[in-house]
């Protein structure tokens, strides 16, 4: 059965006031939803505990949006996956291009990280995506390899059960440009393609988001797609109404 996630990443935004809007918003019309989609909100890290005690026991999860490389130690200002745990976490974004671009993480460092998620029975998702140049010379799928590659060498072939993966092109994040529907089934088919290569039980089962510029109005066109498996939002998320629709849209199409 088809089952899509619907996740928000609030990046650096939000402050007590807005988050506690919000969750009101969220809270009051969530039970109305048929719970075909499973909802993620991945808010600042300093929000995690606030926004946990208000969707704890609903079909909405909680995702943060980095760890560190280490569990616990002398590292000034991280946090590690083993406190995600602890506060209630499920899942994990980590490879996103921001994190790529602003704090160098390379394919090296996300594996790393995507190690410390698997064993600790967490959920990665996992973010990947190339960039406007890439694509323009046509080296999307070769991109695409490299990034699941590293975690495949890294972890073993077994490395995609139970993990979601974005695709999230460089281009379509922030822009408004978001990419095209039936240009995007094609990359989920190709990623899920690559990974049953190596494990037909991981790709079988695999999740792949879509994400960059994705609103209410283009939603659909994105969830009508057979493998696209729900939707990474960035700003779109940070407004409740526009999240519920999109919600909506994803629990329409199922
Ligand atoms: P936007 O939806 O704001 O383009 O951001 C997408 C994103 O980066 C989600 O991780």
């Amino acid at each position: 059965m088809k089952k899509n996630i619907i996740a928000a990443n609030w990046k650096l935004n939000g402050s007590i006031k807005t988050i506690s809007y919000f969750l009101t918003s969220l809270k009051s019309k969530i039970s109305s939803f048929s719970k075909k989609s499973a909802i993620v909100i991945a808010p600042p890290t300093v929000f995690l505990e606030r926004v946990y005690k208000e969707i704890n026991n609903t079909n909405v999860y909680l995702g943060a949006q980095n760890i560190d490389m280490n569990l616990t130690g002398a590292f000034t200002g991280e946090n590690s996956a083993l406190m995600m745990k602890d506060v209630g976490v499920k899942y994990i974004i980590l490879g996103h291009s921001e994190r790529r671009l602003f704090h160098n993480e390379n394919n090296e460092i996300i594996s790393k990280k995507f190690c410390l998620i698997k064993n600790l029975n967490l959920i990665p998702i996992l973010c990947i995506g190339e960039t406007e140049i890439e694509k323009k010379s046509n080296k999307t799928e070769n991109i695409l390899k490299k990034q699941l590659n590293f975690i495949l060498n890294s972890f073993g072939k077994k490395a995609f059960r139970n993990t979601v993966i974005a695709y999230e092109p460089i281009w379509a994040i922030g822009t408004g440009i978001s990419a095209d529907p039936k240009s995007v089934q094609l990359i989920h088919k190709f990623i899920k393609n690559h990974i049953k290569k190596y494990d037909t039980i991981s790709a079988e089962n695999l999740i792949v988001l879509y994400g960059g510029s994705v609103n209410a109005l283009n939603a659909e066109d994105f969830l009508k797609q057979p493998d696209i498996n729900g939707l990474l939002i960035g700003s779109a998320s940070l407004k409740c109404e526009e999240f519920l629709k999109i919600i909506k849209i994803s629990d329409n199409v199922l």
